[in-house]
């Protein structure tokens, strides 16, 4: 498996300037300003320079959704205070008894809200093994608004394509907004707007920012029509992030591509390590051959992240004793920062998906999820190692 991926081009061009030129600054400043005051003088009323008050738009802001936008290759950005709360806006754009189509592998926090808030608010969701497109046909109902793709999936990484389901929703209904999560994969390998997508979804929260200190979401479009609507939500429901935030994030993305370079490396690194490990029962790369979707993946994306899914031999015991035994992995939720992760979804991230879902997913209490980070390759492979035998004794 080779990493010689080629990346999209002005990736990291667009990632350092777009919505930066300091000529937009009376001082000239290079690096944004942040703008922390809320509400902004006007010549006469109702003539203002653009911003009014920070809930409807504000300069830090303004710079991060211009860069947001041109790495997604899209023309609009929204960013809101978190992940969650940009799924919460799209939903919002649904009316009483419309329909979404979901993938059945989601991110735990999403599968809750479309299975709770979205039905409180009277919108159903069928939730559709999308790794089979056809599936998608099957689901769609005059009803339908919204298909929502996750790929690759959280944590089992199954692969949705995303063409193909855009292509499949769109000729039965236009109209269909088709949405995918590229939390896992970033802009920098993977864009969905370029496959019929027409809203990219991102939890900022994870490699975006990628320094594990800022909750953000962001949803990157083309459609001028519906980037009004979701401006407007963002004025009249309040779901915005802080100057200061936008401002860290913005940071944040000047190191993306070069992050997700060495990301990239030492999962598969990891990957191959731990494939042929007699400690291991299995493990789920789409980077690796072994994976059922890898052509897919080689199709779709140019290139993977640091996420990993291992299962351990054994069970809870076994899963539990190795996780608090890791010495430079740390065990805690979230990922795509630049610091090793591990955590067991079964009792942590996917507690909230039922035994029974989690069941058909494979999401067994073996299975533990890796957030590769930027260590040395050496320190990361021989902490699993001394952790794994800590957790399994030898034969
Ligand atoms: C974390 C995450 C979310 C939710 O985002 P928050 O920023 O935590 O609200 C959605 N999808 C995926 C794939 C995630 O990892
Ligand atoms: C989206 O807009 C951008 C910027 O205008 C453009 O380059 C791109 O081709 C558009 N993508 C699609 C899929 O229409």
């Amino acid at each position: 498996m080779s990493e010689n991926f080629q990346p999209f081009p002005h990736f990291s061009t667009d990632a350092l300037h777009a919505g930066q030129d300091p000529e937009q600054w009376n001082c000239k400043a290079v690096v944004p300003l942040i703008s922390l005051s809320t509400t902004f003088k006007q010549e006469a009323p109702g003539k203002h320079s653009g911003y009014e008050y920070t809930r409807a738009g504000n300069p830090t802001r303004t710079c991060l959704e211009a860069c947001f936008a041109a790495i997604e290759g899209g023309k609009h950005a929204c960013v809101f205070s978190s992940g969650l709360a940009a799924t919460g806006t799209v939903t919002s754009l649904l009316d009483l008894d419309d329909h979404i189509i979901a993938m059945d592998d989601l991110y735990g926090g999403t599968n809750r809200f479309f299975r709770n808030i979205g039905k409180a608010r009277g919108i159903k969701t069928s939730f559709a093994d999308m790794r089979n497109p056809e599936h998608v046909k099957k689901a769609l109902t005059p009803k339908t608004k919204l298909v929502w793709i996750e790929t690759p999936t959280n944590p089992t990484m199954r692969l949705v394509d995303i063409k193909a389901v855009a292509e499949i929703a769109h000729a039965y209904n236009a109209d269909i907004m088709v949405a995918v999560d590229n939390t896992f994969t970033t802009s920098y390998f993977q864009r969905p707007l370029s496959l019929g997508a027409d809203i990219v979804f991102h939890s900022v929260t994870k490699y975006l920012n990628g320094h594990s200190d800022v909750l953000m979401g962001a949803l990157m479009l083309n459609s001028t029509t519906l980037y009004e609507k979701l401006q407007w939500h963002q004025l009249a429901a309040g779901a915005v992030p802080s100057p200061f935030d936008c401002y860290l994030v913005n940071r944040g993305l000047k190191t993306l591509a070069v992050r997700l370079k060495q990301h990239q490396h030492n999962a598969l690194t990891l990957a191959k390590h731990l494939e042929g490990h007699p400690k291991i029962e299995k493990v789920i790369h789409p980077g690796l051959p072994s994976h059922p979707q890898h052509d897919l993946a080689v199709k779709q994306q140019r290139g993977f992240s640091g996420m990993l899914t291992i299962y351990v031999k054994g069970g809870l015991k076994e899963a539990s004793t190795f996780l608090s035994s890791l010495k430079v992995f740390t065990l805690a939720e979230s990922l795509g920062g630049y610091e090793s992760l591990a955590e067991l979804p079964s009792l942590m991230t996917h507690a909230s998906v039922s035994a029974e879902e989690r069941a058909k997913l494979d999401i067994s209490d073996s299975l533990i999820r890796l957030s590769v980070g930027l260590e040395d390759i050496e320190d990361l492979i021989a902490d699993v190692n001394q952790a794994l035998d800590k957790a399994i004794p030898s034969d």
